[in-house]
């Protein structure tokens, strides 16, 4: 049985008392465990040929992707195709199982429509994912793979490097993390020097990983608290090594004098409205730095149609989302999309492509 996005939005807006009083790791979990038993309700399917889009060799039915964190180790990908995402990103996953940080780890900021997580790339590594993509072979909708690394290797590059190997020939695309800021010295690899190498190894060895499949396209997922050199080089390395795309934004470790709620001290990256207006900022600036040579992926802090809209103008080709989906549940996918639909067209957009960028100087 089918439902329209607006009732499932509508049923989670009632649940929600309940909801909240769990544990948030706790709701996740369950969530994880109830589209895995195919319990949740599938929205009817919207199709608005104003939202696809061809993309790497790849046709997007929309434009709204599952942001990294969600599906961490690969098991919900296709429920979450069906609540309406145009694609899921899975991940982050470590080659090897490994627990993350301890609980608590993950914090609901509802007064501020955000969340702050330290899960520290909990994973249950490449194999157990590896299994549950095989078994896709190809089907049910586009499905990226976000490739993170064990807390203790020291190789870092080499972590990435068995990631593409393993992931390559399973993935539609796969993204390069060094932006999470719950693993120590993760982001130092944003740095010109040890970036060109990691993008150069990356890339020969998915080359190599699939010289009998489709390559897969290559991403750099990035922090939104960097500096302007920071951003400078990223985009300079970026172009020089031929990757395909940049992922803008990860967590920030700001904090805000906005906040209200709580938590809003805890260790972490924070996600969500707050992490709006930097982010998007900062896709604008990669945007105009790229001279749009680089198909970007906004996100941070979409709650919204007009959210996913000021992304695309901003010039992300393509949007993520997460956080907004603690608090409106998987089915708000419909809803996004049905609105930056309506906004596409009465901005006289044929298109989304149309729309990329157009909100730059
Ligand atoms: C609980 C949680 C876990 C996350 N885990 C990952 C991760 O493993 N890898 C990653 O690249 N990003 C991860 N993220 C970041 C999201 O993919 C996204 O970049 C960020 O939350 C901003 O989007 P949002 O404001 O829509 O949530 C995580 C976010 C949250 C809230």
């Amino acid at each position: 049985m089918s439902y329209t996005s607006q009732s499932i939005l509508r049923f989670y807006q009632l649940a929600w008392p309940l909801i909240r009083r769990l544990d948030a790791e706790f709701s996740h979990g369950l969530a994880v465990k109830a589209l895995e038993m195919g319990v949740v309700p599938k929205p009817k399917k919207v199709d608005n040929s104003v939202l696809q889009q061809r993309l790497w060799g790849l046709e997007f039915p929309n434009p709204v992707g599952l942001a990294a964190g969600f599906d961490k180790d690969a098991r919900v990908f296709k429920p979450m195709l069906e609540q309406g995402f145009g694609f899921v990103e899975v991940g982050s996953i470590t080659p090897q199982a490994q627990p993350g940080n301890p609980k608590p780890r993950l914090f609901r900021l509802e007064n501020d429509g955000a969340v702050i997580n330290r899960m520290g790339f909990n994973s249950e590594g490449h194999e157990a994912s590896m299994a549950r993509l095989k078994k896709r072979n190809g089907r049910h909708g586009i499905v990226g793979v976000n490739l993170g690394k064990n807390k203790l290797t020291e190789d870092a590059v080499a972590d990435y490097e068995i990631g593409v190997r393993n992931f390559g020939p399973l993935a539609d695309f796969i993204v390069i993390n060094v932006s999470s800021p719950n693993t120590p010295g993760l982001r130092a690899l944003q740095g010109p020097e040890i970036l060109r190498e990691l993008l150069t190894r990356t890339k020969a060895a998915l080359n190599a990983a699939t010289t009998l499949s489709v390559t897969p396209p290559l991403l750099l997922k990035i922090a939104p608290d960097l500096t302007d050199e920071d951003k400078a080089d990223i985009c300079a390395v970026a172009i020089e090594c031929d990757i395909d795309g940049l992922i803008v934004t990860n967590t920030t470790i700001e904090r805000p004098d906005t906040l209200i709620s709580p938590h809003k001290g805890e260790t972490g990256g924070l996600s969500g409205r707050p992490l709006f207006e930097a982010s998007t900022r900062v896709l604008s600036e990669i945007y105009t730095a790229t001279k749009g040579q680089l198909p970007l992926i906004g996100v941070g802090g979409i709650e919204d149609g007009q959210g996913a809209y000021q992304k695309i103008l901003a010039g992300a080709s393509l949007v993520e989302l997460y956080s907004a989906m603690v608090y409106q549940g998987p089915a708000m996918a419909g809803r996004v999309n049905q609105q930056l639909a309506d906004i596409l067209k009465a901005e006289g957009f044929a298109c989304v492509a149309d729309a990329v960028g157009q909100g730059t100087a």
